[in-house]
């Protein structure tokens, strides 16, 4: 989950590398640095820790040159520190690298043998020097490359440039994303459509395989074999005023204030508000006709396919498997003939979520993604595509998609309930009128903001956190609680609140806050003795509820929430939003990186 940059520039090239890898800095962060080409040699500026460190290298020690490459850092091998910061460099080739050379130490080891000398613990260096090798046996750089490429196993997004060549840039893709955006005179290379959005909206995507030889005038793209190939150039959506923090203190409040918005635009591509009906695109296979759906995701996303299990069984009728990806990709599932597979994904990237797909697709099954990245690798390789419209999410942890996927998923909920007979339309008229009320919802719920701080004030003294719910709450909670451990790193469990008497109420004491979070729906009884239980042991239980909720357990709790009386259908959108708000506030009391919480990165594009 490393962020990569590349620019055939006009003029000075620095300055736009390191701004570009402000955008990408979401993708990790516990190294950064940039080589441009200067006099015919190579510079490099490195540095440890976040790209602010970078910045005052540079500023410290300026480096010139038209061309270069920058690299923001994940550490999968070598630990985060200058000596193994990208870029990796020999005196003809520097490289930046996002993936896994598994085969690196072997490739090492022959290095080595042959007399070359290799300055860090990484697995990217070896690239440099292979490609150093054959320039050393009279290779051109293409042909360098091509043989290198050859000998790598594993997954890796590569920028490679040359001494001496300045108008010269090679990238290769294999697992790991990479676009290549088209400039007036310039070309650039980057992780993903966000890092070049300042730069152009020109983008074409390589494929796995795929490697291109770039120069000011263009670029040439070539398969494994050597044999050209044409890619599509895309136009993006994303703008750079769209990654910019809007006035926010971080992405991440910035991103839950969004939610009424990109919510309202997500229904709208699903939902005529006038016929109260849900219109799905055009598939190339009937949803409907699913014998089983099988939801699959990672993280955040997992816990929205957990409601929509809640939702598909319910009110389709369907029957419905959930899975997270890493376990899903290596249990060999034996899928129904005609089943349908719902891969959810905010990148699009996730490698084990993107494993899971192909997987899929070999187990016959019709493949569907709901992806914030609608060009993303995991939405190219689906027969299908539904996406959630909320916008670039730079916040590491994941708010307003895990709502817009929600909403996509009540969609899909209903269309396929209508067209299986298991949802009348008065019903379908009912649920999507309850769906349309959600933006407002959303927006009275954020004006419990200052009642959340004062909460977070009490959780931010915890060592442990208990999150509550049953239903589609019980996933509500396992998302409230992967919330506040991912960025506060209190540590956090979300639990079914009818498991409580079956072990995890031996946790219970003052000093163990319980967020319980009980809308007034069918099982409010049942979590309401739940909550008994709890208090009777003396938990002090933090209750989000509505007014009828409250009414009837607020006064035991220590502290409540009063959130908006909607149809349970629709609570769990709504219920994500205090639960991230609580999340968000006990970080920043607890002062940590909110954006980039340490060992985190917002794509994982390894396995
Ligand atoms: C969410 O807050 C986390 N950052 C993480 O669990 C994330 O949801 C997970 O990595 C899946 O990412 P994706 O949606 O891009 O596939």
């Amino acid at each position: 989950m490393c962020g990569i940059i590349g620019i055939i520039g006009k003029d000075a090239v620095a300055e736009k590398l390191l701004a570009a890898l402000r955008r990408l800095e979401y993708r990790g962060y516990d190294s950064a640095g940039i080589a441009t080409l200067v006099d015919g040699g190579i510079e490099r500026r490195r540095a440890e820790g976040k790209l602010d460190n970078l910045e005052k290298r540079l500023a410290r020690e300026p480096i010139a040159g038209r061309t270069g490459i920058g690299h923001t850092r994940w550490a999968t091998h070598g630990v985060p520190n200058e000596k193994n910061a990208h870029p990796h460099a020999t005196d003809r080739v520097a490289v930046v690298h996002n993936g896994i050379i598994e085969n690196f130490q072997d490739l090492s080891e022959e290095l080595v043998a042959a007399g070359r000398r290799l300055a860090s613990d990484t697995d990217t260096e070896v690239v440099a020097h292979l490609i150093t090798r054959y320039l050393e046996e009279g290779d051109e750089p293409a042909r360098a490359t091509k043989r290198a490429l050859a000998r790598l196993e594993g997954a890796f997004a590569l920028g490679i440039v040359f001494a001496g060549r300045d108008d010269l840039m090679i990238a290769a893709r294999r697992g790991s994303p990479l676009a290549i955006g088209i400039g007036a005179g310039e070309m650039y290379l980057g992780s993903d459509a966000l890092a070049l959005a300042p730069l152009t909206n020109k983008i074409l995507y390589l494929e796995d395989g795929d490697w291109a030889v770039m120069t000011s005038k263009g670029v040439t793209v070539y398969d494994a074999e050597g044999r050209e190939i044409r890619r599509k150039v895309r136009k993006t959506a994303v703008s750079g005023a769209a990654v910019g923090k809007g006035g926010y203190r971080h992405f991440m409040l910035k991103e839950i204030y969004e939610q009424p918005q990109v919510i309202g635009d997500t229904l709208h591509s699903f939902v005529n508000p006038a016929t109260r009906a849900v219109t799905l695109p055009e598939f190339p296979f009937d949803p409907a006709k699913a014998t089983r759906i099988t939801l699959i995701a990672c993280g955040t996303s997992f816990y929205a396919c957990l409601v929509a299990k809640y939702w598909l069984e319910r009110l389709a009728r369907v029957p419905v498997e959930v899975d997270i990806a890493s376990e899903f990709r290596y249990r060999g599932a034996d899928m129904p003939e005609g089943g349908l597979a719902v891969f959810i994904s905010q990148s699009g990237e996730t490698a084990d979520t993107l494993a899971a797909l192909r997987y899929a697709n070999k187990q016959r099954q019709h493949t569907l993604s709901i992806v914030n990245v609608p060009e993303s690798t995991i939405a190219r390789e689906s027969e299908a595509v539904l996406p959630t419209n909320a916008g670039p999410e730079v916040g590491v942890a994941s708010t307003k998609a895990f709502t817009t996927q929600l909403t996509v998923l009540a969609c899909l909920t209903l269309a396929i309930g209508r067209a299986r007979g298991a949802i009348t339309p008065d019903a379908e008229a009912r649920l999507v009128g309850a769906l349309t009320e959600v933006p407002a919802r959303a927006a009275e719920v954020l004006n419990h903001d200052e009642r959340l701080r004062e909460i977070a004030e009490e959780v931010a003294k915890a060592r442990d956190v208990l999150y509550l719910g049953r239903g589609t709450s019980y996933a509500i909670a396992m998302e409230g609680a992967l919330k506040l451990k991912e960025i506060s790193y209190i540590h956090a469990e979300g639990y079914a609140a009818g498991e409580m008497k079956h072990g995890p109420i031996a946790l219970i004491d003052e000093g163990v806050p319980v967020i319980v979070i009980a809308p007034s729906d069918e099982l409010f009884a049942k979590t309401a003795s739940n909550i008994a239980e709890v208090m009777a042991r003396g938990g002090r239980v933090i209750f989000l509820s509505d007014a009828k909720g409250v009414q009837r357990l607020g006064w035991q709790a220590a502290a409540t929430v009063q959130l908006p009386e909607v149809d349970p259908f629709v609570a769990p959108i709504l219920y994500a939003i205090p639960v991230q708000l609580l999340a968000y506030h006990t970080a920043v009391i607890k002062g940590t990186d909110v954006d980039r919480p340490r060992n985190l990165a917002k794509s994982v594009t390894v396995e």
